[in-house]
């Protein structure tokens, strides 16, 4: 176990280091392409990881380790009250997944029957927190593409971008999300509308990777209504709960560790995933929820962390009193 940890852990920290390195320049708007150059370490150390990828999913091909087990994933519904939900969105079921990976141990057949599991969960609006794919987009960009335009929720699939998709290519990514009718919602705000009522669903850019501009989120963000806000990265729970304006913030990013001890959480904790690295924290006002993710890292093994689909049932707050929740916020998941 102690080596798992300590291979997990500095593999991410010498990613993140490599990401710190890199010269950004910061985008102006949310739908200007974001342009960024990497030093030659990164392409380097990309190479590599990228190799080893493809070369253990042509092996599991060759094997038949491809396969969809609908007993490998966790879907967790979790009941949360929403200060100030109009009864209009009383019992929004929004579902959240993040972190595909596609192309690592999530194959193209397993993303279906994910897609598959999610639609059975009548979702009202689907969020990804961000990662598509890991080293590699072109193999896997037909299939992700196919598979997203699965989803059939009732109003939209929206999503924000991780680290990894800036790092393959932002541009390839946001093509396959608009060919298969994912909203982008990086440095964004999206508006649900039921009746007259408003829901607001903001998100910021991969903070990893410095391209998240929330102060271009806060200026779009209507002042009243409800606000969630996508985030891949958990940690910046700190930043966003400062602003008094979200109710909730959904991430991913640290994959739940990959490794949880039962009653202490993981141990896995890097860049950005040190404070909320996994389920549901309450910060302030807010209450932040990283999602444990879909695929794995460079190690396709998890323990006792499977892969999670995260069924929200909104609520407003007399409905959580009626209800005489012995939690105030869930009647599901820990609180860490
Ligand atoms: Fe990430």
């Amino acid at each position: 176990m102690k080596s798992i940890s300590e291979g997990l852990s500095g593999f991410t920290e010498k990613v993140a280091r490599t990401a710190v390195e890199m010269p950004i320049q910061r985008s102006l708007t949310a739908s200007t392409p974001m342009a960024c150059s990497y030093p030659l370490s990164h392409h380097l150390s990309f190479a590599v990881q990228k190799k080893i990828q493809l070369a253990r999913a042509s092996l599991c091909k060759k094997l038949g380790d491809t396969g969809f087990n609908p007993d490998s994933f966790d879907i967790v519904p979790i009941t949360l009250a929403i200060p100030g939900l109009d009864p209009a969105f009383q019992g929004y079921r929004l579902v959240q997944i993040s972190d595909i990976h596609l192309g690592q141990w999530l194959t193209p057949e397993r993303l279906n029957g994910v897609v598959d599991l999610i639609n059975q969960q009548n979702p009202d609006l689907v969020v990804i927190t961000g990662d598509f794919i890991s080293y590699v987009l072109e193999p896997f960009a037909g299939d992700l593409a196919d598979s997203l335009k699965e989803l059939s929720p009732r109003d939209a699939t929206v999503a924000t971008l991780g680290n990894h998709d800036h790092w393959v290519g932002a541009k390839g990514v946001r093509d396959l999300m608009r060919r298969s009718d994912v909203i982008d919602l990086s440095n964004d705000v999206f508006t649900l509308t039921r009746e007259c009522a408003e829901l607001h669903i903001a998100g910021v850019d991969s903070i990893m990777v410095n391209q998240d501009r929330l102060d271009l989120v806060m200026k779009k963000l209507p002042p009243k209504g409800p606000a969630i806000l996508l985030a891949h990265e958990p940690d910046f729970a700190d930043i966003s709960a400062k602003t008094r304006r979200f109710c909730l913030q959904l991430s991913g990013h640290s994959h739940g560790g990959q490794l949880v001890i039962p009653r202490l959480g993981t141990p896995i904790r890097s860049y950005h995933f040190r404070k909320y690295p996994l389920g549901m924290y309450r910060i302030g006002d807010m209450v932040q929820y990283t999602n444990r993710g879909l695929g794995t890292n460079l190690f396709w093994t998890r323990i006792n962390c499977p892969p999670e689909i995260t069924v929200f049932n909104l609520v407003d707050e007399q409905s959580n009193k009626k209800w005489n929740m012995k939690r105030p916020i869930t009647n599901s998941a820990k609180v860490y």
